[in-house]
């Protein structure tokens, strides 16, 4: 089978790119990514030198390059991981996510149309439904709660599921769509929480926890998420929607706390900034329906993929040094050079 994984240069991609070379040998694995500020080619330096293993450069919505792609290459499945990421980035440049995560999405759906696949699998989130209050932990995220966006980068991702649904039931395109919680691990780019709080912390430099840091996510070690794709890929049917999370709610004060302990830095360098627009409360996935249908359960604990991580980026400090030396110390200005502290 010859699986496209899209934004394979990326985080969660990249590490999808390795569990498949690792659990299924017998497929092909081409990576099509733009190689935008958050994709890197040397986060598949390993993977590189695997024969079943093949990178192209390109855009999702590149309608021409798309189908140029399957004409070539004409894979069975596509699984769409290629998104602009960054909410923060939404906030300040909203039209790139319109054109990459809704475009881009119907660009792809459409060379799926014209050339036949067996799958195509859309990689969304749980930021589509919004966000929960902080004061009712009863509450939780079900596929069937309403989609009910905040953010530029969430409301492109709801128009993107809806795109989905709808190629799905007018076409009968054979797609599939994954909501998943906040992911952390290897590869993470460091403009979000978890890597740019351990890379500050070992440059003692001051960690930038926006507003009071009650806001509450809901974290999941990156390979869980990406056993929880190959199930629905191999296991689930057309149409299917799935919530991928692992009850593991924490605030993001804590969060930090706790990168701060297992480095042995002070919780001095905790700076309290100026609170993100719209920042979303608390996200809390029910993953009941995956856990029934699937027998999918995450395998990492938070202390156990936390301190992996942690050494992850000791061990791995030119992958993450070669980019805040470049256009990073730009990004990190405008976000926070001007941001008040609380
Ligand atoms: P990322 O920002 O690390 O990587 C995105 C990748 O997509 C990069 O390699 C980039 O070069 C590529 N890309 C961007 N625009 C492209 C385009 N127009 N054409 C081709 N490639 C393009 O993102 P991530 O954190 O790995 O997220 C991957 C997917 O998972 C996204 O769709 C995101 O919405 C979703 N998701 C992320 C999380 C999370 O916690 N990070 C959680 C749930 C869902
Ligand atoms: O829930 C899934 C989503 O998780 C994905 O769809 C997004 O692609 C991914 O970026 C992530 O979104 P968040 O906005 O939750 O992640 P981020 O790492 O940007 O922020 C996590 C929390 O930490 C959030 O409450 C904001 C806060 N934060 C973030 C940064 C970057 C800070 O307090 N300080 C920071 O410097």
């Amino acid at each position: 089978m010859k699986i496209v994984v899209t934004g394979g240069a990326g985080f969660i991609g990249g590490n999808f790119v390795y569990y498949e070379l690792a659990h299924h040998p017998e497929d092909f694995v081409l990576c099509y990514d733009a190689l935008t500020y958050a994709g890197n080619l040397e986060t598949l330096a390993e993977a590189q030198q695997n024969p079943h293993f093949k990178f192209v450069r390109g855009d999702i919505a590149d309608r021409a390059a798309v189908e140029s792609l399957f004409e070539q290459e004409k894979p069975d499945i596509v699984v769409n991981f290629a998104a602009e990421s960054h909410v923060d980035r939404s906030i300040e440049q909203p039209d790139i996510f319109l054109r990459t995560n809704v475009l881009g999405t119907g660009v792809l759906m459409d060379a799926c149309r014209k050339y036949g696949i067996t799958r195509y699998h859309q990689v969304s989130t749980d930021e589509v439904y919004g966000d929960l209050p902080l004061d009712r932990p009863d509450l939780f995220f079900t596929e069937d709660t309403p989609l009910h966006t905040s953010s530029p980068y969430s409301a492109s991702k709801a128009s993107a599921d809806l795109l989905v649904m709808a190629y799905h039931r007018t076409y009968n395109l054979p797609a599939s769509i994954s909501r998943c919680s906040n992911n952390y691990g290897p590869y993470h780019f460091p403009e979000k929480l978890i890597p740019l709080m351990i890379v500050n912390a070992l440059a003692d430099k001051k960690l930038p926890v926006y507003g009071a840091g009650e806001n509450v996510r809901d974290w999941l070690y990156v390979e869980d998420h990406c056993a929880a794709i190959d199930l629905i890929l191999r296991k689930g049917k057309p149409g299917d929607v799935f919530n991928i999370g692992g009850h593991n709610e924490r605030r993001n004060i804590d969060v930090v706390k706790i990168i701060l302990k297992a480095l042995g830095k002070p919780e001095s360098l905790i700076e309290h900034v100026t609170d993100r627009k719209g920042h979303d409360r608390r996200y809390a996935i029910d993953p009941a329906k995956i856990q029934a249908a699937l027998g999918w359960t995450p395998a990492t604990k938070f202390e156990d993929g936390i301190q992996r991580t942690i050494e992850w980026y000791l061990a791995h400090r030119p992958w993450w040094e070669h980019i805040i030396s470049g256009d990073y110390q730009q990004y990190y200005e405008k976000m926070y050079g001007h941001r008040g502290t609380l």
